[in-house]
């Protein structure tokens, strides 16, 4: 088949999607573009998802050029959109939708309604990362015009409100009975944690089995408003605490940090398992603490080697994600409540955080198929 015939079939397959505000076919309202066939049946294209839905459009669209003859393999380029109705990244979005528009159908059923995706971050390790990644991933979307939210759900240790710079008490909204939890912003990121809810004196063997009751609670009763994506920052190791905390919400998917050294990897493997055995997709591994630039000679230095996670994420069939490297501004940004990519945009951990969010992005319209 030519290409250009090729290329027809494909936008006539595209074509059939309806976007469900626009009334359109997906072609038409404009949320496809840049079509190429290139040789071989390799078809990519650019996909700009509504603003509720980063994640599920994106897959039917790369289902159904998949679905093409002639086409052999499929790229989609996600783009973010800017959210409905909020004019910057930190402005609330408006509750529902709007007067006239038709309401745009719901991913997620039950827990959480009206999220585009949820997203844990996970390792088998503690210290490898997990809480600097979930919060540069969030400040990243928002600082795209997502709605984001995070919810740190680590019982043993609770520290994304420290890394947003945000140690207020959530108000608590709403007549008796019906009370909501509003949750705190900063950096244009609406922010939960578990923390808030914990005796801080209550021994950290306590909390796991307490978790499992209240969290589903905890997550109904929060005023997350729509969201585009939810980015949930897990407590470390595979036990039956996170297991809980995995089975309560309603995930898309999980992505496992890991730092590159073998033992490290050892336990990525385990946590990969525990996502396997509860039916999680796992959406790609991020390598962390991946070599350090010197900074007097600007040499690399492996400090815990690196390549690891690639090599991990090649035998595990699953994606790698990217590698972000050591640097002092990652800590020092983390601690002064500012993430590394607002803080220090230009470094190098800035830019590989912003790619990761992007191939994360790839992965969730990635419907695992390849
Ligand atoms: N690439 C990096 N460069 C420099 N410092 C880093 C980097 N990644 C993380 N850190 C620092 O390492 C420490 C541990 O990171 P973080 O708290 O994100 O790990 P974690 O996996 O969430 O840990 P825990 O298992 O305790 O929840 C933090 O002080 C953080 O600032
Ligand atoms: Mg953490």
């Amino acid at each position: 088949m030519s290409n250009d015939k090729l290329h027809r079939s494909v936008l006539d397959a595209l074509s059939a999607i309806m976007h469900p505000d626009a009334g359109q076919d997906v072609v038409s309202s404009g949320l496809v573009r840049d079509v190429e066939v290139g040789e071989g049946g390799v078809v990519r294209f650019s996909f700009a998802p509504g603003p509720r839905d980063p994640g599920s459009l994106a897959k039917e669209a790369r289902r159904v050029v998949e679905g093409v003859e002639g086409v052999s393999s499929v790229k989609v380029n996600v783009q973010l959109p800017q959210a409905a109705g909020s004019a910057s990244p930190s402005a609330r979005p408006a509750r529902g939708p709007a007067p006239g528009s038709v309401p745009a159908p719901t991913p997620q059923t039950g827990l959480l309604k009206n999220v585009g995706s949820i997203v844990a971050i996970s390792s088998g390790k503690g210290g490898v990362g997990k809480s600097m990644v979930a919060a540069n991933l969030a400040a990243a979307f928002a600082s795209r015009g997502q709605r984001v939210g995070l919810l740190d759900a680590d019982i043993y240790g609770p520290n994304i409100p420290l890394m947003f710079g945000q140690d207020d008490r959530p108000q608590v909204t709403g007549e008796r009975g019906k009370e909501m939890i509003e949750p705190l912003e900063a950096h244009g990121v609406r922010l939960m944690s578990l923390g808030f809810l914990l005796d801080k004196e209550q021994p950290a063997i306590m909390r796991g089995p307490l978790i499992s009751g209240i969290l589903r609670q905890f997550i109904e009763q929060v005023d997350w408003g729509d969201l585009d994506i939810m980015i949930v920052d897990m407590p470390p190791g595979t036990g039956d605490a996170q297991l809980s905390l995995v089975q309560n919400i309603d995930l898309d998917g999980a992505v496992m940090v890991t730092t590159p050294q073998e033992v490290a990897l050892g336990d990525v493997r385990r946590g990969i398992r525990m996502f396997e055995r509860v039916n999680t997709r796992v959406l790609g591994i991020v390598e962390n603490m991946s070599g350090l630039e010197c900074p007097h000679c600007g040499e690399p230095v492996d400090v815990f080697g690196s390549g690891g996670g690639e090599r991990l994420a090649e035998e595990m069939k699953l994606p790698f994600l990217g590698r972000v490297p050591l640097d002092p501004r990652v800590r020092t940004a983390g601690d002064e409540g500012v993430p590394t990519v607002l803080g220090a945009e230009d470094s190098d951990a800035a830019k590989a955080l912003q790619d990761v969010a992007s191939a994360l992005l790839d992965a969730l319209a990635d419907d695992g198929a390849e």
